[in-house]
């Protein structure tokens, strides 16, 4: 199970390199802050990602801000929150009129403007819009292999799975075309057989990092697998070897394609000069049970502003410059935007960004400059605000709601049938002593101490400055769907949807 790829990590040398390093960005999918085996999973097969969280440093409070796919992804490739960008409420669906805006300068945008090579692979999720205005090709990547959306948007029987099983897991969305597989804005298959998916992905990988050599460019990979959302589906060397079911398959699977990305990357000479970052859009997606993530010693999943929705594992692996350890400083994927601006030295935007700088953190010459952070829910309103803050080790709920991604768990605070409900005084909780969440400090506010108070009244404040100085860009999701938007591969072919089917050919 070794990666050899690891073996040679006593080689980097510290020297910093002369040109601005290759980044690889891998995010996963619905995946939980207790899903791999280096955050304490006891039955996760993930020996590579395990390689670089011992050989780069591992995050325990890094954070996203929305926990649900479409907001999460345009955070994390802009370093602003939704809210601002018009990414609300919910998520992009594929005959969706709206997409993140492309006036929003995106991290690809900034570092081709560097003189990267950029692509991307797997789920975008950011809208498709006419004629595929808002798809990566027109937002930044040079190159794009991947699927415009969730892959449960679409008819997903039979595809992921070994034909003759049957039945496959899940039925996913009806009446929509069948999830199309795009290159750049063609499409290569509609659908693709999605237990192929993980290796094309991989093979396009690795035809940008070689490419991105020849012409002496240094290459930035969106690297966004579908693993580990619903419905779950592995290649033939995983499906049933995990040992935890198909959930474990596909986030082994995963694990794979990051060894074989690294592989190729020491094959190529380039492991000191490449900065790695793992992490994933929101938590775990419990109302599938066992077929879903786990979010650990967190409270709830996807969908709500509790820990196990907003809180995930995260790791940055760069031998030579960054050193192997455990940080519990505050980050958000927000923050990854001026971080991967600040290492490369690409110049930012002039726009207000909600990200900070964590390279001194990175390269352990200082600590995180971030002292909170923010949490709106899945459906957002300026009315409500902020559900959530965190400030140093508290966290205060503002406002809490359930969400169906979060049921089946014993915690009915986590349920769809669990209400918008405000708090006053606020929820409040010490992380450092109850990550859980499960020891409201403020459960009797007449005996809270002078000390609690103090914190509660200095939470309320950074609610109350942050709601008044947020101005909510005009929603995209608003604008509604148009069924002719979605991606068909035979162009106005009858009858619509089903009509747009050119599967794989040669599928095993
Ligand atoms: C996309 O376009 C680029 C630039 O023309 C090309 O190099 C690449 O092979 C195309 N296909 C994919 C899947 O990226
Ligand atoms: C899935 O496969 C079964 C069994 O072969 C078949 O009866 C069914 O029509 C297929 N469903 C779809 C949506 O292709
Ligand atoms: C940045 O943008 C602001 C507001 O649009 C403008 O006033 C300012 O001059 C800009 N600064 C630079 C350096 O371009």
């Amino acid at each position: 199970m070794g990666a050899l790829w690891a073996l040679s990590l006593a080689l980097a040398s510290g020297l910093a390199t002369a040109r601005p390093p290759n980044i690889i960005l891998i995010f996963a999918d619905d995946l939980g802050y207790g899903d791999l085996s280096s955050y304490g999973h006891p039955s996760s097969t993930t020996p590579n990602l395990d390689h670089l969280a011992a050989g780069g440093m591992r995050f325990t409070d890094f954070y996203v801000p929305v926990s649900l796919c479409t907001p999460s992804r345009a955070a994390l490739l802009t370093g602003r929150l939704p809210v601002r960008m018009g990414m609300y409420p919910g998520v992009l669906r594929p005959s969706s009129r709206g997409g993140l805006p492309l006036e929003e300068v995106t991290l690809a945008e900034v570092l081709a403007a560097h003189g990267y090579l950029t692509g991307m692979a797997g789920k975008w999720h950011l809208g498709v819009g006419p004629e595929g205005a808002f798809l990566p090709p027109h937002q930044g990547f040079h190159r794009f292999l991947g699927i415009p959306y969730s892959h449960d948007q679409g008819p997903c029987q039979n595809l992921t799975c070994f034909p003759p099983a049957t039945p496959c897991d899940g039925g996913c969305d009806q009446d929509l075309v069948p999830i199309p597989l795009l290159a750049n804005l063609t499409v290569e298959a509609q659908p693709p057989w999605l237990p192929g998916l993980e290796s094309r992905y991989v093979a396009f990988s690795r035809d940008l990092m070689a490419d991105a050599q020849i012409q002496g460019r240094p290459f930035f990979l969106y690297f966004a697998s579908h693993h580990t959302h619903y419905p779950q589906f592995s290649g033939r060397s995983f499906t049933g070897r995990s040992g935890r079911g198909p959930f474990g398959d596909s986030l082994m699977e995963l694990d794979a394609a990051v060894g074989a990305l690294m592989t190729t990357v020491e094959d190529l000479g380039l492991l000191e000069e490449t900065l790695v970052i793992f992490t994933a859009d929101n938590g775990p997606e419990t109302m599938r049970m066992s077929s879903g993530g786990c979010s650990g010693l967190l409270r709830c999943g996807k969908g709500t502003t509790f820990e196990g929705g907003v809180r995930e594992p995260a790791l940055a692996f760069w031998p030579g410059h960054i050193a192997p350890g455990v940080t519990h400083e505050l980050a958000s994927s927000l923050d990854l935007f001026p971080t991967l601006a600040s290492l490369t030295g690409a110049p930012l935007p002039n726009i207000t960004l909600d990200g900070v700088d964590l390279s001194p953190l990175f390269l352990g010459i200082g600590k995180s400059p971030r002292r909170s952070l923010f949490f709106y829910p899945a459906y957002p309103d300026e009315v409500y605000g902020v559900f959530a803050v965190r400030s140093g080790k508290y966290k205060a709920h503002f406002f809490t709601q359930g969400s169906a991604h979060s049921d089946t768990t014993p915690d009915a605070a986590c349920h769809a049938t669990s209400p918008l409900t405000a708090h006053e005084p606020p929820l409040l909780y010490d992380l450092s002593k109850d990550p859980g969440e499960n020891y409201n400090l403020l459960g009797n506010v007449d005996e809270a101490t002078p000390e609690v108070l103090q914190v509660m009244k200095h939470l309320q404040l950074l609610k109350a400055e942050y709601d008044a100085a947020m101005t909510f860009g005009p929603s995209q999701i608003a604008r509604g769907e148009d069924p002719t938007l979605q991606i068909c591969c035979q162009p106005s072919c009858t009858p619509h949807p089903t009509c747009c089917y050119c599967p794989d050919l040669g599928q095993a």
